[in-house]
């Protein structure tokens, strides 16, 4: 078993600009992986965008650039906004990297016992890069619904990877929790679907697919996307050039409901085919919706996380993702509820406290000691509540158990009226700023891993001598 924790996300396909839904993946990672850091724990986590396929080459085509460039210009995009949105993985894969493109093709040869050529001819959507079922395209009217164009019939030679040697082995591991998978309802989706998985295609004849990894010794064909994309959590750590058991199995991977199936059954015969051992948890989220509605360019409501970064600020976009957006089910994004959480939260609740306080304290010349910022750093981290929480994924919980301490301490600054007792009894008045300060101070570092920015200011003003702040929240 891995030693170290190792965080997952995945990797978005270049062929457009990063919006919000991608944000969602990168965000509930980054959260557990300060969750982790605050406490001095190693680990790793890892980011990086998909680059191969047809979706990406017709793409890099139909705007007359050469596909080696169009990538190159999208990863800096997805980084730009990875880096926008405070998250900071500390590895970054492109699936275009040659070490990854060598370890790839070392892992095909690794698990060739389980791959056999035949042909197949069905229903292909080159947006989802997937063979669908008769089925589908009867209910689809042949029509892709994500993709909004018509399925493509598909005749070829193509190399099989055989999940049924691997279906009954995978059901056991989620069942027993070997492999976690959460939601539960999507547990169970999964293991609906595994009763029936047939084998997967994993690879295309180069007349059809040009842009990927070409398979060893065949020089007709490349591998199918979904295979060099799901080695990429592996070969980021060295594998199979280098021993990975350090940081795998990957502690939590993170992934959207509509990729669960890719992850829970593919990723998972590969892994076990290559005798390694199968991740502990798959964590799939739901999907942002803009007011209801999927959100698509041919609908024109997609939102711009830049927008609102830029509006509002970096934490505030955080709070509202972290905090009113549920992790496992659909959840609506409008600029009324952001607009409310905005104001009715993050500035009435947290920022109006930290005013309040910071003048009382510079005030009545109470400060926060060195001993006092580390007993506060020491009682959140032995929160058990806040931890169990955090262990179990329910960051809008976390959010939520921290949240009510702020709360509390506005009840308890209301009710305790500092400023009152100030004009009789000052030491009185200096005791009860002391203890809401440090207070403040331990809720704070519950906040820390969603709301870095904010906390790390809130941090400053109450250190030493204590200096009242700009407004954390101001009116927009
Ligand atoms: N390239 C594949 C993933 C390969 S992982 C080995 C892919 N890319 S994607 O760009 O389509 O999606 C990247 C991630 O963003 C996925 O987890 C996907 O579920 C997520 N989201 C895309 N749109 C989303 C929303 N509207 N809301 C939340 N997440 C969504 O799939």
């Amino acid at each position: 078993m891995s030693k170290n924790p190792y965080i997952t996300t995945a990797i978005p396909y270049v062929n457009g600009t990063p919006h919000v839904g991608h944000a969602l993946d990168y965000l509930l990672a980054d959260v557990y992986f300060r969750f982790y850091k605050e406490q001095g724990i190693k680990v790793r986590f890892q980011a990086g965008t998909d680059e191969h396929g047809n979706k990406i080459f017709n793409k890099a085509s139909s705007l007359g650039i050469p596909v080696e460039q169009y990538v190159e210009q999208n990863t800096q995009k997805f980084r730009d906004f990875i880096a926008k949105l405070g998250v900071e993985p500390t590895d970054f894969i492109r699936t275009t990297n040659p070490d990854h493109e060598r370890r790839v093709q070392l892992i095909w040869d690794k698990i060739k016992d389980h791959i056999y050529p035949s042909s197949y001819e069905g229903w292909y959507c080159s947006g989802c890069e997937s063979f669908i079922t008769d089925k589908e395209y009867e209910e689809n009217h042949g029509i892709c619904p994500d993709h909004q164009a018509p399925y493509e019939r598909l005749s070829e030679k193509n190399y099989y990877l055989r999940i049924s040697d691997f279906r009954e082995r995978i059901a056991s591991a989620i069942e027993s929790g070997e492999m976690q998978i959460l939601p539960d309802f999507r547990k169970r989706e999964v293991l609906k679907l595994l009763e029936t998985s047939p084998d997967v295609s994993i690879s295309r004849p180069k007349k059809n697919l040009s842009w990927g990894i070409p398979v060893p010794d065949d020089d007709d064909q490349i591998m199918y996307v979904w295979v060099d994309a799901l080695a990429n959590y592996i070969t980021i750590l060295g594998y199979p050039e280098e021993d990975i058991s350090d940081f795998w199995p990957a502690e939590v991977q993170f992934v959207g409901k509509d990729i669960l199936r890719f992850h829970a059954i593919i990723w998972p015969s590969i892994l076990l085919a290559l005798g390694l051992p199968l991740p502990k948890l798959i964590l799939s989220h739901g999907h942002v919706l803009a007011n209801g509605q999927k959100m698509s360019k041919s609908l024109g409501n997609v939102i711009d996380p830049i927008d609102i970064i830029d509006k509002y600020g970096l934490d505030p976009f955080r709070y509202f993702f972290l905090r009113h957006i549920d992790t496992f089910a659909d959840s609506d994004f409008t600029w009324e509820k952001f607009d409310a959480a905005y104001s009715g939260e993050l500035a009435n609740d947290l920022g109006n406290l930290v005013q309040r306080l910071a003048v009382l304290d510079n005030k009545n010349g109470v400060a926060l000691s060195v001993a006092d910022r580390q007993e506060a750093k020491r009682i959140a981290h032995e929160d058990t509540e806040y931890s169990k929480l955090m262990h179990g994924f329910e960051f809008s919980k976390g959010f939520d158990y921290a949240w009510a301490k702020i709360q509390d301490l506005n009840k308890e600054i209301n009710e305790k009226q500092p400023w009152t007792v100030s004009k009789t009894d000052i030491e009185a008045a200096k005791d009860i700023l002391h203890e809401l300060t440090r207070k403040l101070m331990a809720a704070t570092y519950l906040l820390k891993p969603f709301l870095p920015t904010t906390t790390n200011k809130i941090i400053n003003v109450f250190s030493e001598e204590i200096k009242v702040p700009e407004p954390l929240f101001p009116k927009q």
